[in-house]
């Protein structure tokens, strides 16, 4: 990032990858608004603040319009702009297809997709005034492999491709950029949740024969963010270790 301090709105911040993500971009010295449906924000801010980065913190569920709103507003009443967005809260909830209610589908596609729309819909309105913007979403290498289990996952991965291309090419002449990360297999609790079998099975997949690390993923995001990303837009940045 260049000499100008820059605002990055990061979703899901509390913990894992958005956690990360936000300590890196303080690094490379934006301004933090930290969101995650968890209040406990306390000592993440306090690392921000002594990154030298101001941090605001929301508590805020994506699947909540009125609040979201609620809190772009805040954001850009305080810092007067947002320059990057990271979407990065989403959860999982598997099962085989036979066996998925219909409340698991809904759910993960409500939190994983319809909080994407409602939480960029927000924040784009400051970006087109503003002329310029970084959107990165979080997709999933599942997304593009499929994963039994995980239909409703899966889904709104892929789904997030299409919203990123699409984007993309609606508001590239803002200069707004809209791109995506999608993961491999990461150590985070979202992964340390899988028994030893299926952690075994995935390591078998990785080329590089390790799990990757929120740092790989931030990293990512980082670059995505920074003027040296400045003539990449529509694309998915694969950061999965060779898995796919
Ligand atoms: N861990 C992996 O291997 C992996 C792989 C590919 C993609 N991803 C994606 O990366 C992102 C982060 O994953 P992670 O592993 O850090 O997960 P995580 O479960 O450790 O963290 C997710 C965070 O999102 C927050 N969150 C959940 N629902 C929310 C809601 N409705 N509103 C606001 N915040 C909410 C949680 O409180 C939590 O802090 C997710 O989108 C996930 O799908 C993860």
């Amino acid at each position: 990032m260049g000499q100008e301090k820059k605002l990055a709105l990061i979703t899901g911040a509390g913990r894992g990858i958005g956690k990360v993500i936000a300590l890196q971009l303080a690094k490379s010295g934006a301004d933090i608004a930290l969101t995650d449906l968890n209040p406990e924000l306390e000592d993440l801010k306090s690392e921000l603040n002594k990154l030298g980065s101001q941090c605001l913190d929301f508590q805020v569920d994506v699947t909540d319009p009125e609040a979201i709103d609620k809190m772009v507003s805040e954001v850009v009443g305080s810092q007067g702009r947002i320059d990057i967005l990271v979407n990065n809260a989403g959860i999982t909830q598997d099962n085989l297809m036979m066996r998925m209610k219909a409340e698991q589908w809904s759910k993960v596609i409500d939190v994983n997709l319809n909080g994407v729309f409602h939480i960029t819909r927000a924040v784009l309105k400051t970006m087109m005034k503003q002329r310029s913007g970084k959107i990165i979403s979080i997709s999933s290498v599942v997304g593009f492999s499929g994963n039994p289990g995980q239909v409703n996952y899966s889904s709104t991965k892929a789904a997030l491709v299409g919203f990123t291309k699409s984007l993309a090419r609606e508001v590239g002449s803002r200069g707004i950029t809209v791109n995506a990360v999608a993961p491999g297999f990461i150590d985070t609790a979202m992964t340390q949740a899988l028994n030893e079998t299926q952690q075994e099975e995935i390591l078998r997949q990785i080329p590089l024969k390790r799990m990757g690390m929120p740092e790989d993923i931030a990293h990512a995001v980082d670059f995505l963010a920074s003027e040296k990303a400045d003539y990449i837009t529509g694309t998915v940045l694969h950061v999965n270790g060779g898995m796919y």
